[in-house]
């Protein structure tokens, strides 16, 4: 029961339980209330900055009560930086909610998991990352050059997460050196509304089971500062793993994302090469790949599983990314064929196939959407590993006329993924089973494999 407070701006509530992407729930007078930030058992001050016929958004002000499962956060910048969200959980509790996340989401869209498998885990919950984007900024105005994430529910912020604990030793040298370099040159950092400025992010890659290591400087060209001086202070510092790359990478548009205008190679190559069960793949600065090494070793195991036998079979890898999920079940597969939007991924995928002696891999370049229209070959399998907005239903519309007898759907999206599956299941499709899998300890977000059959 929520307790009224003043002008019924601020009110006390129990959270009783999560809704994805783990938004705490309670209620008050009737109406549902969300608070971002929130878990069950905890009682909590909020104040009101959504009221609606049905329900209240409350922005949490404190915490007044702990839920009874709470534990102490490892990573000193917790609460203040916008990167996690749950350090304050147990592993076990993280994983339960994740689990009952995704059940509800499929419950309420009246969609069946088939058999429900339950949660695997991140072999690590610590150090998984093994790419992380920073942004240079300031912590106030006018405060000191910082270089990391953008501060918890503020717009401006940046806060220098040179302690950050779900990456390694090797970033957060990295960060440390760069911010520090950088104080000295008096260099401004890019702000967004003005369009002015010169440092804008630092991207650090790291290939978890090869350790070698890409530094990619992402700077507007408003200033012609020579960047071999910041290369040279990367090369002096010791690494657990191998400095394999630096880039520089300019950049001036007016959207606050990584957009390579222009990308100059410091030192190095402009790649880094990553192991993944017994594959190699080749990683370019830009192009998508788990950022949970361990964790996308076992996700792709689950696939392989879930895809059963796959001997002489025809597999589409529909968002194929590099061909990491192709190219694992390529050895018995009859043929693999893979589609994805950025040019520069299916470039990798194509050498990735050949440096892994695999012929019978056909990676596609274009939208799913458009391209799978003119693909010739029939598939017996049909994999699907969207981005987070799920396939456009055009593409939907295709995969189910290819008519595949299975389709196994991983989804970093459970909203789009129960709505995607509606679709399928309307157009004679069976759910097997369903199984969810945590890449991404400390946050709200899981990966979510489906298996389907044709009925
Ligand atoms: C979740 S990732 C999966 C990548 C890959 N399966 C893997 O595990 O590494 C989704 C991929 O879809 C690609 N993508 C996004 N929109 C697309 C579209 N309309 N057509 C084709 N690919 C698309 C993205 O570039 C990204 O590589």
């Amino acid at each position: 029961m929520g307790k009224r407070r003043g002008r019924m701006q601020e009110i006390e509530v129990k959270i009783e339980k999560t809704e994805f992407p783990s938004v705490g729930i309670s209620s008050y007078n009737d109406r549902k209330v969300y608070v971002k930030n929130t878990f069950p058992g905890q009682t909590i001050k909020g104040r009101v900055k959504k009221r609606r016929e049905g329900y209240l958004e409350l922005k949490l002000q404190e915490v007044l009560e702990k839920a009874p499962y709470e534990i102490e956060a490892k990573c000193p910048h917790f609460g203040v930086c916008g990167g996690c969200s749950s350090q304050n959980l147990t592993y076990d509790k993280q994983l339960e909610l994740l689990g009952e996340e995704v059940k509800t989401l499929f419950e309420d869209a009246s969609v069946t998991t088939g058999t429900y498998e339950g949660v695997t885990g991140s072999v690590d919950q610590f150090e998984y990352r093994n790419k992380m984007e920073f942004t240079f900024g300031d912590e106030f105005k006018g405060g000191e050059l910082c270089l990391g994430m953008h501060m918890k529910n503020q717009s401006f912020g940046i806060l220098t997460v040179d302690n950050c604990k779900i990456v390694d030793e090797d970033f957060r040298k990295v960060i440390k050196a760069t911010v520090d370099f950088f104080k000295d040159k008096d260099l401004p950092y890019y702000r967004v509304m003005k369009r002015e400025g010169f440092l804008r992010h630092l991207v650090v890659r790291k290939a978890k089971n090869t350790g070698e290591l890409l530094v990619n400087l992402v700077t507007t060209t408003q200033n012609d500062f020579d960047v071999n001086l910041y290369a040279e202070v990367i090369k002096n510092l010791e690494f657990d793993g191998t400095l394999t790359s630096i880039l520089h990478t300019e950049n001036d548009s007016l959207s606050d994302a990584v957009i390579p205008e222009k990308v100059n190679l410091l030192f190095g190559r402009d790649y880094i090469v990553e192991n993944l069960l017994g594959l190699k793949f080749k990683i370019s600065p830009f192009s998508f790949f788990q950022t949970n090494t361990k964790g996308a070793e076992s996700l792709y195991s689950i696939v392989r599983d879930y895809m059963g036998d796959s001997e002489n079979k025809v597999v589409f890898d529909l968002y194929c990314g590099t061909g990491t999920i192709g190219q694992i079940v390529a050895p018995k597969a009859k043929k693999v064929v893979g589609i994805e939007l950025i040019e520069e991924a299916v470039e990798a995928a194509k050498e990735n196939a050949k440096f892994n002696g695999l012929s019978n891999c056909e990676f596609i370049a274009g939208d799913v959407a458009e391209t799978i229209k003119h693909v010739k070959d029939k598939p017996d399998i049909i994999i699907l590993d969207p981005p987070r907005s799920g396939v456009h239903p055009k593409a939907l519309e295709y995969v189910i006329k290819f008519d595949a007898k299975e389709i196994v759907y991983v989804s970093c999206n459970p909203k789009t993924l129960v709505t995607d599956l509606k679709v399928l299941v309307e157009n004679g499709y069976e759910i097997i089973k369903t199984r969810v899998k945590d890449m991404f300890p400390n946050t709200p977000h899981g990966e979510t494999v489906v298996k389907l059959i044709k009925k």
